[in-house]
């Protein structure tokens, strides 16, 4: 016996998926999957770790996760990182690929997990999970209108009533500059009010400081100019065009002045989905366009936008509307096999082979219980079928079929027995 025995948690901030759990979970990455593939959209996957590089030039120097949450390892050039985001895996594949040249528009898809440092607290993962968009190669404002569509379409697959579709516009290396000096300005006599971070953030980004979530933040906040007063005219009028389409699908979305995210690459549109069951942290998901990322990574001048569905906080706001109801999952067998007797074990382990090759969901007993508590098992799945095998059957070759729903018997030799499962299980449609 072991003496010095060990419990070890999961890592603080990441959780397992638990059987239970599978059934909505792969509902939800088969409605995005859906989606995304009639949108256009094909799938890539991108390695979790990359040259830390690409997330400091991407995901931008002086945002909160290249500052304080990424898990790095190793030093120089042979640092790596493992991937708090999936957009600049994604403009690196295209470009170390050469997709533009097979065609000069892309649109990409990634479902993966991906993982940030951050404080743990309710909804903030260390390992979670994104379903994301990119489509590169568009400065249409109609393409920014039809990923918000998108996103849109992924809720309404799963049942998601009541998300809330936020959008703002945060101008582009036009613009920027002359707005970020105002906000300096503006926010110069209170900077020494405003949260330990925001006071970090008034050198580094002083736009996040707009949308800190803290009181002392949001009260000096209230009265500065929201970025689309100060847009450019290429700004205004593109962001006009996205709410001009959205309105003539007639989408609900609201403007909120004050969002500007969390990732330094965005320009122009940029919008978050939330939903309200899901308390402070209520995003389900992020997303904007992203004009300059693929030139500065090398390639040629090209607008992108897209977006990344939260997981974790999409799975809980479904549980939350639709309560018990979410976990309740049908069981994948359909026969469960029932040995009597120790010496027909070996021939039930042949009947289950022989019901897996013919596709059927089998399962049976692996710890030599009484054919009773073999039962109880079967009833508990709540399989279609038992099949039962015993000295008899295995010296006869055949099976005993019951049908669990009628408690009908049949004893067929083995590959009939097996053909008849097929086929009921066929004509019911499983
Ligand atoms: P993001 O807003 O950082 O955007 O993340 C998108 C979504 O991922 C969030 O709305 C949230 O649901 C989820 N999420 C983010 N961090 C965590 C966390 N620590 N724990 C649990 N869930 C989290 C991006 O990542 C951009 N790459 C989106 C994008 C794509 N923009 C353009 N293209």
């Amino acid at each position: 016996m072991a003496t010095d025995a060990m419990r070890i948690a999961a890592p603080l901030g990441t959780h397992d998926v638990l059987p239970g759990e599978w059934a909505l979970w792969r509902e939800l990455e088969q409605a995005a999957r859906t989606e995304f593939e009639r949108f256009g959209y094909q799938e890539v996957r991108t390695p979790v770790f990359e040259d830390t590089r690409l997330f400091v030039r991407g995901t931008g120097e002086t945002t909160d996760i290249v500052q304080k949450e990424m898990y790095t390892f190793g030093e120089g050039d042979d640092s790596i990182t493992l991937r708090p985001e999936g957009t600049p895996p994604i403009v690196r594949s295209c470009l170390e690929h050469e997709l533009f040249k097979a065609k000069k528009f892309q649109k990409l898809y990634y479902i993966g997990p991906m993982f940030r440092r951050e404080r743990p607290q309710a909804g903030r993962l260390r390992q979670f999970h994104q379903m994301g968009i990119e489509a590169l190669g568009g400065y249409d404002p109609l393409l920014d209108a039809e990923t918000i569509v998108l996103a849109g379409r992924v809720f309404d697959r799963v049942g998601l009533a009541g998300y809330q579709v936020k959008l703002n516009s945060v101008g582009c290396p036009k613009c920027r500059p002359g707005y970020r000096a105002i906000l300096r300005e503006k926010l110069t006599p209170s900077r020494e009010k405003l949260c330990e971070s925001c006071q970090a953030r008034f050198d580094r980004n002083v736009f996040r400081i707009l949308d800190c979530k803290r009181d002392q933040c949001k009260a000096i906040c209230a009265d500065l100019p929201p970025p689309q007063q100060h847009a450019c005219e290429e700004c205004a009028k593109h962001f006009a065009a996205v709410l001009e389409a959205l309105k003539r699908i007639e989408l609900p979305f609201s403007v909120e002045p004050k969002l500007v995210r969390g990732l330094d690459y965005y320009t122009k549109t940029v919008y978050e989905i939330t939903h309200s069951s899901l308390g402070a942290r209520d995003a389900v998901c992020g997303g904007g366009r992203y004009d300059n990322m693929v030139e500065e990574f090398g390639g040629p001048p090209m607008g992108a936008v897209g977006f990344a569905i939260g997981m974790e906080a999409t799975l809980l706001a479904i549980r939350n509307i639709r309560g018990e109801a979410a976990h309740a999952i049908a069981s994948p067998t359909d026969v469960y096999v029932i040995c009597i007797g120790n010496e027909s074990r070996g021939y039930g382990f042949g009947v289950l082979d022989a019901l897996r090759k013919k596709g059927v969901a089998t399962d049976g007993d692996y710890e030599a219980r009484s054919p009773k508590a073999q039962m109880r098992t079967a009833n508990k799945l709540g399989v279609r079928f038992a099949v039962v095998v015993g000295s008899d059957e295995m010296t006869q070759g055949v099976v005993t079929v019951k049908t669990m729903s009628t408690g009908e018997e049949a004893k067929l030799p083995l590959p009939e027995g097996v053909e008849f499962i097929v086929n009921k299980l066929k004509s019911a449609g499983s």
